[in-house]
């Protein structure tokens, strides 16, 4: 009775199934013939294979393929799970590329001119985005607060938390002091609110992305984009509008925020569609995506590297005397004091390093209609992602024992003659988390002041039982990001 109920759904989804592959593999991109090819085994329909061995193999192909080309300074291609390969070029090539960053899928972008910017809207979000590092004071504040409230003070006995929790709230509330105001940083409604929509773009867009053929985008990249719109529309009618709104009437007074110097920089924008409340709070809306999780997932693998790491209490210790030399409450410790934190810093550019959350750096489209011809003559047709391979994190010829987690690997002096010492937002062809070049990440420098004073807040309040073992993530493709449900046991300090 039951298996007859069920018969069609059986053959709606059997027919699904076939209907899915046979347009996957129709759906072919003029590729140039000369382009080597990375994760081919022989034997019939070699690039198929690879193409759906790499929701497994994603990492793995980008290894071959670093070793095999880039290293040669050659570019080559990816397979993929949507049938779609994506080109990996070798870094020489990274100031020569052209075209628009899409983050995932332009079908989950709300607001049209988020993924439609032009250079100059960019530009002018993009200087915004770098006086982000002088809130440092209520920034500060903030991330104290809100450690203190999710990781709780009880100082006799352990108490269990979810790092990756946790760290998320830490996250969101501190960079929202920064991004909107004081009030809605506080208000759960508003960070339930948002992580709600950060979460359905970033599921949406790896779905739309990864699992949708090409041809059946328009369509069904519209469809399971629905909950993404639903959710902006949740944020933006109930908390994000309202704050713009009150932007607009209020003269020059209130809070320095991202939100206040977005709205005084718009009242120049010559349309006037960029000078309403829906604009700006579009805007707000789309600064969400960028940090929110990226930065939980490197505090959260950071923990759990160094936690795991042979010797954890030690470095612990070493990272609590390094925040204890600084004077005064954290919540007064200055920007230039922070700036100091050599050995914080340098724990979280390890944990970056080796813990990729990405096995692709940079990913482009190509959005020019006719392609774009790369350095070597070869064209590259529209629609293709062109990336590097985030593999040079551990080769050998720029790192000494690439694969181990060295906590102090860039602290000035630690070590010669690979890896000079260098700080967490500078980029470089060997350390790609935050791009390379004139496209890097704006936030970069607001992100790693952030996340060095969290972690020596962390070392300096809180005692951390060591782990045995290194919590696995989620894994698909070549992305991977920390586990959701890991326990970690702690223990606020006394004073
Ligand atoms: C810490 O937690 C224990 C067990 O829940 C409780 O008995 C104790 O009162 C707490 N101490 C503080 C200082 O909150």
């Amino acid at each position: 009775m039951e298996l007859y109920a069920s018969t069609p759904g059986v053959l709606f989804l059997t027919t699904a199934f076939l209907s899915y592959f046979l347009i996957c593999f129709t759906n072919r991109l003029k590729l140039p013939e000369s382009i080597p090819w990375a994760g081919l085994k022989s034997g019939v329909f070699k690039r198929q294979r690879a193409h759906l061995q790499e929701v497994f193999r994603g990492r793995e192909y980008l290894a071959e393929g670093y070793n095999k080309f880039s290293k040669q300074g050659k570019a080559f291609a990816a397979p993929n799970f949507n049938f779609v390969p994506d080109i990996i070029v070798p870094p020489a090539y990274a100031s020569a590329r052209e075209g628009q960053l899409y983050f995932l899928s332009k079908y989950t972008y709300s607001h049209e001119r988020l993924h439609r910017d032009t250079l100059e809207d960019n530009l002018a979000r993009t200087q915004q985005i770098m006086r982000l590092p002088t809130l440092h004071t209520e920034v500060m504040d903030e991330l104290v607060a809100a450690l203190k409230d999710a990781w709780g003070s009880n100082n006799t006995e352990w108490t269990a938390v979810n790092p990756f929790e946790t760290m998320f709230y830490v996250v969101s509330r501190s960079a929202n002091r920064a991004f909107v105001s004081r009030e809605l940083c506080r208000d759960d409604g508003f960070l339930e609110a948002v992580k709600a929509y950060v979460n359905s773009f970033a599921t949406q867009g790896i779905l739309i992305r990864f699992f949708i053929p090409e041809l059946l985008k328009p369509l069904f990249g519209r469809l399971l984009a629905i909950p993404v719109h639903r959710r902006y529309r949740q944020l933006l009618d109930g908390y994000l509008v309202p704050l713009a709104q009150k932007l607009i009437l209020q003269d020059d007074r209130g809070e320095e925020t991202l939100a206040k110097w977005l709205q005084v920089a718009a009242q120049s924008h010559s349309d006037p569609e960029e000078r309403t409340a829906e604009a700006l709070a579009g805007q707000l809306a789309s600064a969400e995506f960028a940090p929110l999780h990226t930065s939980t997932y490197s505090i959260t693998d950071t923990l759990l590297d160094l936690l795991s790491a042979p010797q954890a209490e030690s470095h612990l210790e070493t990272l609590r005397e390094e925040a204890q030399s600084l004077q005064g409450d954290p919540s007064q410790w200055t920007r230039a004091q922070v700036l100091h934190l050599e050995l914080a810093d340098s724990v979280i550019r390890e944990s970056l390093r080796v813990t990729r959350t990405s096995g692709k750096a940079m990913l482009r489209r190509v959005v020019a209609k006719k392609g774009v011809l790369l350095p070597d003559g070869m064209r590259l047709p529209y629609g293709v992602y062109v990336g590097l391979s985030a593999e040079s994190h551990i080769d050998g010829d720029y790192y000494d024992d690439p694969k181990e987690f060295r906590p102090w690997r860039f602290v000035p002096g630690a070590q010669k003659p690979f890896a000079a010492p260098r700080k967490m937002a500078t980029t470089s062809p060997e350390f790609l988390s935050f791009g390379h070049g004139r496209h890097s990440c704006p936030g970069r420098f607001f992100v790693a002041q952030f996340l060095t004073a969290l972690l020596a807040c962390i070392a300096r309040d809180y005692d951390i039982q060591p782990l045995l073992e290194r919590p696995v993530g989620h894994s698909v493709s070549d992305l991977s990001t920390p586990p959701t449900d890991a326990r970690i046991l702690i223990r606020r300090r006394r004073d």
